[in-house]
């Protein structure tokens, strides 16, 4: 059965939306096989992040990840990295469609920095690696 690794961002641990993203991986049907709170230091952000350290917005992204707690997971189910990324939405909240996490939680803000609740693994590989990165 194919695995995905997801986070739910400080925003949605601080606006208190942990409830509303897991009762949507239990309604449709996932396996929660992991579920954990977790501080993130700044090595574990740029190894999980390591395509995207270069980018100029890297600093905002380390500055909105290291702000608060996160919770990291595995869900487990058929297809479910495919569907887990739908469920998410579109990575820029003003994009993502009404019935996505980020399009029903989050909205695009003032100052163009990007917060938008969840994370999901984008690939198979990308998926493996992210479990082993977070949890062995
Ligand atoms: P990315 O992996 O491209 O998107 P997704 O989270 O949808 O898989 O980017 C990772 C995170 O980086 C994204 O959730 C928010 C942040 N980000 C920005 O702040 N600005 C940007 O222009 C992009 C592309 C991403």
């Amino acid at each position: 059965m194919e695995k995905t690794f997801f986070i739910i961002k400080p925003d949605g641990v601080r606006r208190s939306l942990i409830g509303h993203v897991i009762a949507r991986v239990e309604i449709r049907g996932f396996t929660l096989e992991k579920l954990e709170m977790r501080d993130v230091s700044r090595e574990m952000l740029d190894r999980h992040y390591a395509d995207l350290v270069d980018k100029p917005f890297y600093p905002e992204i380390v500055s909105y990840m290291t702000s608060g707690p996160v919770v990291i997971g595995v869900l487990k189910g058929s297809d479910v990295i495919h569907s887990w990324r739908k469920m998410m939405g579109a990575t820029n909240p003003s994009d993502a469609l009404p019935g996505t996490i980020r399009g029903d939680f989050a909205h695009a803000s003032d100052d163009g920095s990007v917060e938008n609740i969840v994370h999901g693994s984008d690939s198979t590989e990308s998926a493996a690696r992210e479990i082993a990165l977070w949890f062995d």
